[in-house]
């Protein structure tokens, strides 16, 4: 039977550190980083997920500034609040909740964020220092930069293993894959259009799925003590699902996160993760420029 990599665990080992982070950052520069959370419309499922990164802000002594906007904005209004945001010293982090309500470009919008506080790394110049691992300088996307911490933690070892990634996403399986690559892993990249997934997916030593299908992996497309990574997040009949069979999967893989209590608390930690390094890269960049005069 596999080990089961406990996210709710991970993520609250580095919480933990997190919230001592925070309080020595209080008392140095008297004030905490700071989170802007911008709400475009009412989808409920967002609502849901915006109230619980604000949740988690606040456990850890970060502050948040909530921006609720109506459905109706314009692409215009929404830019500007974002640039207002870039502007504001006191601000760090910036997220913006997708989906967008139909007619506003996400791509236009992310592009607007500043970069250096663009803590879902999915500005492209953030996601160009994925790819090239340049990982201290820049904010790396939350659930991929979550799910190298699990091989960190549970010492899962990449280097000449065979990666398959599932799932092609340019916030999830594009990042993750790069990752992958960068820890020396052989990578291959499926997605909606591979013929015979499963031809790739018996052969992979680590299988990280991304696809949003319920119960897409099953136990006879799994190698035996193949490590199984599932960011897919479905309701079922009112329950909460992954992209694997768990159930099936787990008697033949060697390790295994669950859905929920897997991944998905992760993403929320490396917000506030990246929200920290966000405080601490802009600072380092004041103190440099600083020196420079
Ligand atoms: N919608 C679903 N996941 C995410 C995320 O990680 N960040 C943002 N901004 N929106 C999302």
């Amino acid at each position: 039977m596999a080990v089961i990599l406990d996210g709710r665990k991970l993520s609250e080992k580095i919480r933990s550190s997190l919230k001592e982070e925070v309080e020595r950052i209080r008392e140095k520069f008297k004030r905490a980083p700071t989170l802007a959370v911008v709400l475009v419309g009412n989808n409920p499922a967002s609502e849901i997920y915006v109230n619980n990164k604000i949740k988690a802000c606040k456990k850890v002594g970060i502050s948040s500034i909530d921006k609720r906007l109506p459905e109706n904005t314009s692409q215009e209004e929404l830019n500007r609040i974002v640039k207002e945001l870039n502007e504001n010293p006191e601000v760090d982090g910036i997220i913006v909740q997708l989906p967008l309500p139909e007619g506003l470009s996400c791509r236009e919008v992310i592009n607007y964020i500043s970069p250096e506080k663009d803590v879902d790394g999915f500005h492209p110049l953030n996601l160009g220092k994925c790819v090239l691992g340049l990982y201290e300088e820049g904010l790396m996307p939350c659930t991929p930069a979550g799910v190298m911490e699990f091989f960190k933690e549970y010492k899962i070892e990449l280097q000449g293993k065979n990666a398959v990634m599932v799932g092609h996403s340019n916030i999830v399986g594009k990042p993750l894959a790069n990752m992958l690559l960068n820890a020396n892993a052989t990578v291959s990249v499926c997605h909606v259009h591979t013929k015979d997934l499963k031809s790739y997916t018996k052969e992979a030593d680590i299988l990280c799925v991304a696809t949003g299908v319920p119960k897409l992996i099953k136990e006879d497309m799994v190698k035996e003590g193949a490590v199984v990574i599932d960011i897919g997040i479905s309701r079922v009949n009112g329950k909460i699902v992954g992209d694997v069979d768990f159930e099936r999967v787990k008697e033949k893989a060697s390790a295994i996160t669950p859905v929920p209590g897997g991944v998905g608390p992760m993403t929320i930690t490396m917000l506030l993760y990246n929200t920290v390094k966000a405080f601490k890269l802009r600072k380092e960049l004041e103190s440099n420029s600083l020196h420079r005069r």
